[in-house]
């Protein structure tokens, strides 16, 4: 049952929340935004970072990192910071990939750009998190920029899971600190860094699969597998255990919308709330895909409907439509009806 939480003092979250019940432990769900498409911006392109503002994404994240070459990485800064006090962002939930904490970039792009646009962001996003200890330097230095410029807003925090040593540690990682609010599968860096025999940006290999026993014909099939599916089913269990929402990464094949929708329906099934767009095109995709359609929603509350009956009528379980359904499809069903409501109002 969902129960009002206690203010909490101090920290980021300083809002009411709703906890949820998991086992004796309440867990305090991160608050609750549209992250169906996640737009990467590189700072160092104007044009795209103008043209990023009035697009479609729910979440647009303006790239200090991988985007962006060594040599420009000082300009990005300026070209975010221009960006954020000058265009209209209100649609738009607006975040800051910083550099690594392996760089030495990393805390100018904190220090420069949280006080050269105060109160602009809502997230900041870290690369590469290894251990909860990146978490809590980032915290630190964000806790003291912030109470340094004034600023009342909270930053939030999205990590992006893509090493070896941050999947490891992934539960750590996710209950590092209050402004924790989504993990990310950045499936570039983490194929390199389990050295996978793979040079693309997401989406399935030919050589991941298995050959069937012979078949009653005589012949025998191939099966292709998702050699992702360990790692983003992983990554929901973790987020979803700290309350956080889980968020699939890119897919490098911008012309392939097909290939884009299909990796966002099965992260969909997973549990993932959103997926990354490296491309304008990308995000109409991921929305579409993160907005459950009308027959899902019709059959969640056909659901609702045949329960709160039964409880009338005293029963734990029934029948719809030939299946069983019981308490826990309510639980079930709520989420597509609160993800619904979340879209349309
Ligand atoms: C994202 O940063 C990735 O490495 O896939
Ligand atoms: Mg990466």
């Amino acid at each position: 049952v969902p129960r009002e939480a206690p203010v909490r003092q101090g920290g980021a979250r300083h809002e009411k929340r709703v906890e949820q019940d998991m086992s004796f432990t309440l867990v305090t769900p991160a608050p609750a935004r549209l992250n169906r498409s996640e737009q990467a911006v590189p700072g160092s392109n104007t044009k795209f970072l103008q043209k990023a503002a009035t697009g479609d994404a729910d979440v647009v994240f303006l790239d200090l990192e991988d985007a962006v070459a060594p040599s420009e990485k000082e300009a990005a800064r300026r070209n975010i910071i221009t960006a954020l006090n000058e265009y209209d962002w209100s649609s738009k939930t607006v975040s800051l990939r910083i550099n690594g904490l392996d760089t030495h970039y990393m805390y100018r792009d904190i220090i420069e750009v949280l006080e050269g646009a105060p109160g602009k962001l809502d997230l900041i996003m870290i690369p590469k998190v290894g251990t909860a200890a990146d978490v809590y330097a980032v915290d630190m230095l964000v806790t003291q920029v912030e109470a340094a410029t004034g600023v009342s807003k909270r930053i939030g925090f999205e990590l992006i899971i893509e090493t070896a040593l941050g999947m490891a540690n992934i539960d750590a990682i996710a209950a590092a600190s209050p402004r924790n609010e989504s993990l990310h599968f950045g499936v570039a860096d983490y194929a390199a860094s389990t050295k996978a025999r793979t040079t693309s940006i997401g989406g399935p290999n030919a050589d991941y699969g298995v050959l069937t026993d012979v078949l009653a014909d005589g012949s025998r099939a191939y099966h292709w597998g998702d050699m992702w599916h360990y790692a983003i089913a992983r990554m929901v269990v973790a987020a979803r255990a700290h309350g956080l929402r889980a968020i699939d990464g890119p897919f490098g094949d911008i012309k392939d919308g097909e290939g884009y929708k299909a990796q966002a329906r099965r992260a969909a099934v997973l549990g993932c709330e959103g997926k990354w767009a490296i491309h304008p095109s990308q995000t109409t995709l991921a929305n579409e895909v993160f907005t459950p359609s009308e027959a899902e929603v019709a059959q969640a509350q056909a659901i609702l409907d045949a329960m709160t009956q039964a409880k009338a009528e005293g029963k734990g379980a029934v029948t719809l439509n030939g299946r069983l359904i019981d308490i826990a499809s309510i639980k079930q069903a709520e989420v597509l009806v609160d993800m619904a409501r979340q879209i349309h109002g």
